[in-house]
């Protein structure tokens, strides 16, 4: 028999799309293809207007603005789905740091910068997970994306790294604290991509020539490649999978040079 993955009849929700680079739609056209219930959100309305303009043909597809900070939009957000379909699938792919914050050294972090990083880019994991677990009837797959800067320095990285460590080990809990339901939380741990938050990154292309220089595939990967990776972890492939940080990074991680 031959082994395909068909999410009809199934709702998933994928936060943090800004433009047609975001891991965010990569991952929402693989969930679409695979025939799920799509509903995409974006920050804002300025966002908005490109967001609506990528779906705007695509069948079974809702965008909805939400700010995952605001916890009522992000419950919005879930009811725009769970009205078309049951909630089975969601992505989480949001993060925001100052650029200052960005650069330069990490101990000049300011509080405030500490704080909306880690607000925005850890601390949102935890109301995307709780009110979609709250809607998932009958299990399902919750995961967000993080980055190798979780465990190494990456220069430049500086305030996200401490984003990126929190928001895993989050995944961890999380996934002890809903496995009884059969709610699966994971990561995905993808390598440099050109999007707009990598651009917010000093020292983003260095960054990318590095990974591609020194990974056993010798090259960059595609947001396509970390598209497959999440319908893999929405579908019934993966579930005894969880708490897992999957690395999509043609190996970069595991090179000490
Ligand atoms: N690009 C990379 O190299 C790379 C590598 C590993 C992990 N990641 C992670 O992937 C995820 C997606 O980033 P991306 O690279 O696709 O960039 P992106 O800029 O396309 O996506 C980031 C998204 O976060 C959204 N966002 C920021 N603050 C928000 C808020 N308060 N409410 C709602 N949305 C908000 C932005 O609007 C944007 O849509 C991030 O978690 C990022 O850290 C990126």
């Amino acid at each position: 028999m031959a082994v395909s993955i068909d999410l009809s009849g199934q709702s998933a929700v994928v936060f943090g799309v800004a433009n047609h680079r975001s891991i965010a739609w990569a991952i929402a056209q693989r969930f679409h293809e695979a025939g799920a219930s799509l509903t995409v959100t974006y920050q804002n309305e300025r966002m908005g207007r490109t967001v609506l303009d990528l779906v705007k043909d695509m069948d079974n597809t809702q965008a909805v603005e939400c700010d995952v900070l605001d916890e009522a939009s992000v419950a919005a957000a879930f009811d725009a789905a769970t009205s078309r379909a049951p909630l089975a699938a969601v992505a989480h792919c949001v993060a925001f740091a100052n650029k200052d914050d960005l650069a330069g050294d990490f101990s000049a972090t300011g509080i405030d910068g500490f704080r909306l990083a880690m607000d925005v880019s850890a601390y949102s994991l935890l109301p995307v997970a709780r009110l979609g677990a709250e809607r998932m009837t009958d299990g399902g797959s919750i995961m967000t994306l993080t980055f190798h800067a979780a465990d190494k320095v990456y220069p430049g990285y500086n305030i996200m790294g401490v984003a990126k460590a929190a928001l895993e080990n989050e995944v961890k809990q999380l996934a002890s604290e809903f496995g009884q339901r059969n709610i699966r939380v994971n990561a995905i741990s993808a390598g440099p991509l050109n999007t707009l938050a990598a651009r917010g990154i000093s020292g983003f292309t260095d960054m990318q020539k590095i990974h591609a220089d020194h990974s056993p595939m010798r090259r960059n990967i595609t947001q396509d490649e970390v598209g497959d990776a999440a319908l893999f972890l929405a579908s019934p492939l993966s579930t005894g999978i969880t708490g897992t940080i999957l690395y999509v990074d043609a190996g970069y991680n595991i090179m000490a040079v």
